[in-house]
């Protein structure tokens, strides 16, 4: 039997999959290899985050990663010539100096090959995600426990524990979700909330939302690429370790350094006559 080709995701797929119920799954990913890996999987939405910062580069937090970076990574994903919709983060300081900044780095991560892309932030960005918006590319919001917001909120706090309409309040978050919405997000990630807080603005919301550390009636999923696959040496209790890559990584190169050293690699089946 044959199946039949895979459909591009398209931004306005990803609303069509909330309003019948379906489960959308996102991933990280930043080049060619993975992309392919994770796109064969069947992923709806790569995403190629700002975590590259942490997960690639060996930094403590996402705040040095360049704009010309982001282009570069967005470029390899997009070499894979993947089906899910590849969305391009906007790094710090790409957005923060206002509404004419985001369009024109939008546009660049746009022209490197995404397909959207996503900042940080809810009301204080609405007027540069209505910007995007208007200039034709589709645009996810992140709520939340927002990594960029590091310095701000004292580490990587959970965030809607405590009532109020101050940055981190239960209130300001249900205002953050609306705000994105309104100004015409597409999509809306929600990270690190307690689950039920999710689960309330999934339900007020029309744009589906795509969580991390959000519990599980959020509209989509979405997690670090180096998590799943247990790439990365963090533990945090709202990943999954689904494989352990890096042993089997580790065991593989050892068995490499001990067949050179025993001198049996290469063997005559991998030699030249
Ligand atoms: O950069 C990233 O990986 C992200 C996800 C955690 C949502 O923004």
């Amino acid at each position: 039997m044959t199946t039949s080709p895979r459909k591009a995701v398209t931004a306005p797929h990803l609303a069509e999959m909330k309003n019948r119920g379906e489960k959308i799954a996102m991933i990280t990913a930043y080049d060619a290899t993975f992309a392919a890996i994770v796109d064969a999987a069947g992923v709806d939405v790569i995403l190629v985050g700002d975590s590259v910062a942490t997960t690639v580069q060996g930094e403590p937090n996402t705040i040095p990663v360049t704009m010309e970076e982001m282009e570069y990574h967005v470029r390899l994903v997009r070499r894979a010539t993947p089906k899910a919709l590849v969305v391009g983060d906007l790094p710090f300081g790409s957005y923060q100096v206002g509404a004419s900044q985001a369009v024109s780095n939008s546009v660049r991560l746009i022209k490197a090959g995404a397909q959207a892309v996503k900042l940080e932030g809810g009301l204080t960005v609405a007027d540069s995600v209505r910007a995007i918006a208007d200039a034709d590319i589709p645009v996810m919001g992140h709520i939340g426990l927002t990594p960029q917001s590091v310095h701000r909120m004292g580490g990587h706090k959970v965030q809607g524990r405590r009532e109020g309409y101050e940055a981190g309040g239960r209130q300001r978050l249900l205002e953050d979700a609306h705000a994105v919405e309104q100004a015409g997000a597409f999509a809306v990630v929600l990270e690190g909330i307690p689950a039920h807080l999710a689960a309330e603005i999934t339900a007020k919301l029309s744009i589906p939302t795509i969580g991390i550390g959000a519990g599980a009636q959020c509209d989509g999923q979405v997690l670090v690429l180096h998590d799943v696959l247990g790439l990365s040496t963090r533990e945090l209790s709202f990943t999954k370790k689904f494989a352990d890559v890096r042993s089997l990584s580790t065991d593989a190169c050892r068995a490499y350094v001990a067949e050179v050293r025993e001198g049996t690699w290469p063997d005559d089946a991998h030699s030249f006559e």
